[in-house]
């Protein structure tokens, strides 16, 4: 398995006997198939998982959060010089739907659901770097993947503020 990039802590109890029983086959078949069968076993395999994948925004909790993002939390909590920054920048991008105190209330909070009121959620800092960097599926919030990951920390730290 060492070559697989799934380890026991994203594969279901009781797929971990397929993973290995598949790895072998794949090992013969061409590396597409094996790209297939890779993307497969995970999602066929999360159906006796309780994570509540994709509900996103406002669920107050961190389920979900993609590899890429979780556990990751913010080197720059309550430093005030990125405070600052995030604030010049928060108010700049952000306020316009979120408000200028963060209540979710600004005039561009116009769209279903609205923008998320910062004043009554506190998500962890992972769910919110995400968040942040690829977008709210099916929502008004866009992806700010521009941005650098300190610039996005500093938005965080300015909007735990508002909290
Ligand atoms: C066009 C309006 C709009 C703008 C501009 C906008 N957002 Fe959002 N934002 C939303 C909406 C809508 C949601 C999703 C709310 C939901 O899922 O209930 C959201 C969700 C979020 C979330 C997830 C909240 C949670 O549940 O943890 C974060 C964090 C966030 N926005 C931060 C930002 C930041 C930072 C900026 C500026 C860089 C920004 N938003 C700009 C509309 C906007």
């Amino acid at each position: 398995m060492g070559k697989y990039r799934y380890t026991a802590a994203n594969v279901a109890p009781g797929c971990a006997a397929s993973l290995v029983v598949q790895s072998a086959t794949v090992i013969r078949k061409t590396l597409l198939l094996s790209a297939l069968i890779g993307l497969a076993l995970p999602i066929a395999c999360d159906s006796d998982d309780d994570d509540d994948m994709g509900t996103g925004a406002g669920t107050g909790d961190s389920d979900g959060v993609p590899a890429d993002f979780a556990g990751k939390t913010n080197p720059l909590d309550g430093d005030s010089g990125a405070i600052a920054s995030g604030m010049a920048q928060y108010t700049q991008l952000c306020a316009n739907c979120h408000g200028d105190t963060g209540a979710g209330d600004g005039p561009g909070s116009t769209t279903t659901p609205p923008a998320t009121d910062f004043t009554a959620m506190s998500n962890a800092d992972d769910f919110m770097l995400w968040s942040i960097t690829e977008g709210v599926s099916g929502t008004a919030m866009a992806s700010y993947s521009g941005m650098s990951e300190t610039e996005i920390w500093q938005l965080i730290s300015y909007i735990r503020t508002l909290q």
